[in-house]
């Protein structure tokens, strides 16, 4: 069963179906995918978001191995304004991203909050481990902003092509 949360702003939910129309209109833009892992499709298919909460996120959930929620804020009917996720398998336990019309207002920020409680109160993991390109400026303010560090250095594959990443990492202690 996966929770819902509220933040002093925001409404997450765990990700349904219902979703996807929203995740396929406010996902697919260059400024948002450019820096994710090169298994997001790019072009981004007509059915890349009803592809994703069906085949890829829904069953990760339902084994419990992965927790994806979308991102509101309290008004009522508020459209989905993006996505948080975790997971327990690889080496980047925690992803986000927030439609261009909502970033840079602390959003996702906040949204890591209750995110990251879970992951290390609920689900009782010693680390949290995340791969990240180095050009990726916002994701890495969200990251130094929690206390995580950078532990190794390499390059990866991303959606806008290889690019110098870093793995940052948090653990339960700190
Ligand atoms: C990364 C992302 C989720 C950040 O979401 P957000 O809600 O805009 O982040 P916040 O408003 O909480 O800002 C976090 C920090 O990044 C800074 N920031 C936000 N957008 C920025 C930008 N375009 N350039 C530089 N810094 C930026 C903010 O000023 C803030 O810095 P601070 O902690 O010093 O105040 C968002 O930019 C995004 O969706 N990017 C595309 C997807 C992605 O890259 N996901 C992460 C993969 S690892």
């Amino acid at each position: 069963m996966v929770p819902t949360f509220t933040t002093r702003r925001l409404l997450l939910q765990p990700l349904g179906m219902a979703d996807a129309p929203e995740i396929q209109l406010q996902f697919p833009h260059w400024q948002i995918v450019r820096h994710l892992d090169e298994v997001v499709p790019w072009p981004y298919p007509q059915n890349g978001a009803a592809f994703f909460c069906q085949q890829v996120a829904l069953p990760a959930m339902q084994q419990g191995v992965a927790f994806h929620w979308s991102i509101r804020l309290h008004q009522a009917s508020a459209p989905l304004i993006g996505v948080i996720s975790l997971t327990l398998t690889g080496e980047s336990h925690r992803g986000f991203w927030i439609g261009l019309p909502w970033q840079g207002l602390g959003y996702v920020t906040e949204a890591c909050e209750p995110v990251t409680a879970y992951w290390f109160d609920d689900l009782q993991q010693p680390v949290l481990r995340i791969t990240k390109s180095a050009g990726n400026v916002a994701s890495r303010r969200v990251s130094l902003r929690q206390g995580m560090r950078v532990v190794r250095t390499f390059t990866r594959r991303f959606v806008g092509g290889p690019e110098p990443a870093g793995l940052w990492e948090l653990t339960r202690h700190e």
